[in-house]
């Protein structure tokens, strides 16, 4: 995670911002915080990100890297105003004994546009992650890749539109159909006929840029439609408050990258939490 120092509206690159909107700094901080304190006491270790002027989204460490069984694909933003984040995220794993890092061929905005299944890579494309990033993903991880079609510009990157609950299976997904194309909406409903499928509002409250660990789901209190069904599964839903990062276009997801692996590759002896 990296904390929301230089957080700022001052462009927009997806239509939830509003470069005339203030933000309420303290309060993003705040809010933040709250979130990786929230993490700390359900037992996860948080790695924080030293945030760097000029760089207003890099709170949205989501998208900095995809990182699999220790493997660090790195990430390559489509838009200038993000491209140094990419090599602050690379210089972090290689300063943290991750052995097996990628610089990427390809644009892919990390986590943003991978979900991360028992043994699939779901993949996003339309708006940012060019359609080249995916068969370079499978190639590096040796996982299958889903390519999914992104259609509403709201739901810009994979992760504001669909959320893994329980990555030790390939059965536990939250999505918002709406945000996909018919062909991919038929691919998620092949793959995913148990979904936990949301409405429009809860997709609209960012409810699904969400983390699982696979018991707790850390989610934007907003989305209230969700909390139920995902109780109803045996999830402990625990809602948070981002509201001034929203105005970025970002929650809960997008403020989290999730260390999947040891950074030695496997038999290694390195550490590994979210
Ligand atoms: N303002 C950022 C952008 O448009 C928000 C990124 C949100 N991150 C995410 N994982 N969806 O790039």
């Amino acid at each position: 995670m990296c904390p929301p120092t230089y957080f700022r509206v001052t462009y927009s690159i997806n239509p939830w911002m509003d470069p005339g909107k203030p933000v309420d700094l303290p309060l993003a901080l705040a809010q933040w915080e709250e979130l990786r304190d929230r993490y700390r006491s359900l037992g996860h270790t948080v790695e924080e990100l030293v945030p760097r002027p000029g760089l207003p989204d890099m709170v949205f460490a989501a998208n900095g890297a995809t990182v699999v069984d220790g493997r660090v694909l790195g990430a390559r933003f489509t838009h200038p105003e993000r491209w140094e984040e990419a090599a602050a995220h690379l210089a972090w794993f290689r300063s943290h004994g991750y052995a097996r890092v990628r610089e990427p061929q390809h644009i892919n905005e990390g986590e943003g546009d991978f979900a991360v299944t028992a043994s699939w890579l779901l993949a996003g494309r339309g708006f940012r992650s060019s359609p080249l990033s995916h068969p370079e993903a499978q190639e590096f991880f040796g996982r299958p890749v889903i390519g999914l079609d992104l259609v509403d510009p709201r739901y810009y990157h994979l992760d504001t539109a669909l959320c893994v609950l329980d990555d030790s299976t390939d059965g536990e997904i939250m999505y918002y159909p709406g945000a996909f194309s018919p062909g991919s909406r038929a691919v998620l409903e092949r793959l995913f006929p148990d979904a936990l499928v949301a409405s429009e509002e809860d997709a609209m409250a960012l409810g699904l840029n969400a983390v699982s660990d696979g018991r707790h789901v850390l989610l934007p209190q907003g989305a209230v439609g969700l909390f139920e069904p995902l109780r109803a599964r045996g999830y402990e839903p625990v809602g948070m408050d981002l509201g001034e990062l929203l105005k970025g276009g970002g929650s809960v997801k997008c403020c989290t990258q999730e260390l999947r692996g040891d950074p030695a590759g496997p038999g290694g002896t390195g550490t590994a939490g979210l």
